[in-house]
């Protein structure tokens, strides 16, 4: 099968070529720096002949609230269009658990956006929707310390690692399409609060973490369950821990 992987050079991408081709599938990375662009259009046409199926997992350079709003909705409108002119059977996009819990955040509401321009494109298509990468719990802390401390919002975390989105990106590509969404996420759920600390103390960060009510995740209101599964959810293999020791040692 010729599974074309928009993003294939990135975090997931990467993982899901190498899946895909082990597997036995004809994969292509195709983003910008193979002459494939999904915001103008550029290198589209050329490279979706023969795909069978196409999997988007970019992301937008720029997370300035009008910016990121362009890319995802323009990509998955061009994306779309070109699809049903090459005949593609089947879409999968990657999008996040509780998007469209979180108005105030405007990178989950490009997400949003993203996701509607997939239904409305025409082309069959699933639409998984992981929680927070594991790989993400760093720039997290980055983006809430404030003097010196990480302050997160009182919610829950469930963290899923990228090899798991990986995996289950795979299977979904090789299965027939939902139409529709599919929530994905880690094994292990706690406070935001807590799986932070956690993180931060294995790779030697002493900052301290506090739940405070007014902070904001990239923006949004954090509740209990704004950023985790509310109902059936896949659970990826790789707990915390596992995680956690893999990456200290490599
Ligand atoms: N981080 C999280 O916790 C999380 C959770 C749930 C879902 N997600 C979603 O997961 C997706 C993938 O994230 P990631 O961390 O794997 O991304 P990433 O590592 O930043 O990779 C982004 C990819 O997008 C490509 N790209 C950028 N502009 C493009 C364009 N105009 N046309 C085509 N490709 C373009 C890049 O290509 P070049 O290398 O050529 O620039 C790269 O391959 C995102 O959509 C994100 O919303 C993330």
């Amino acid at each position: 099968m010729k599974i074309l992987v928009i993003g294939g050079s990135g975090l997931i991408g990467s993982r899901l070529v190498t899946l895909l081709g082990k597997a036995g599938h004809e994969a292509l990375a195709a983003s910008p720096r193979t002459g494939v662009n999904a915001v103008t259009g550029e290198g589209l046409r050329n490279a979706l002949v023969g795909a069978d199926v196409v999997v988007d997992v970019t992301n937008a350079p720029s997370w300035e609230p009008q910016a990121v709003l362009d890319f995802f909705r323009t990509s998955a409108r061009n994306l779309g269009k070109e699809e049903v002119a090459a005949g593609v059977r089947h879409h999968v996009a990657l999008s996040i658990v509780g998007c469209e819990r979180m108005p105030e955040n405007t990178y989950f509401v490009a997400k949003v956006a993203q996701e509607a321009a997939i239904e409305a494109a025409g082309v069959p298509y699933t639409i998984v929707r992981a929680t927070q990468f594991m790989e993400f719990i760093g720039g997290i802390a980055d983006s809430s310390t404030v003097g010196g401390t990480v302050r997160l919002g009182d919610g829950l975390f469930q963290p899923i690692a990228a090899d798991d989105v990986a995996v289950i990106l795979a299977q979904t590509a090789l299965a027939a399409p939902l139409n529709g969404t599919v929530d994905i996420s880690g094994p292990d759920r706690a406070l935001f609060a807590e799986i932070v600390t956690r993180y931060l103390r294995s790779v030697g960060d002493a900052r301290p973490v506090v739940t405070d009510q007014d902070a904001r995740y990239f923006g949004g209101r954090v509740e209990e369950h704004s950023l985790v599964p509310l109902g059936d959810a896949r659970i990826g293999r790789i707990s915390l821990v596992q995680w956690l020791a893999q990456a200290q040692n490599g």
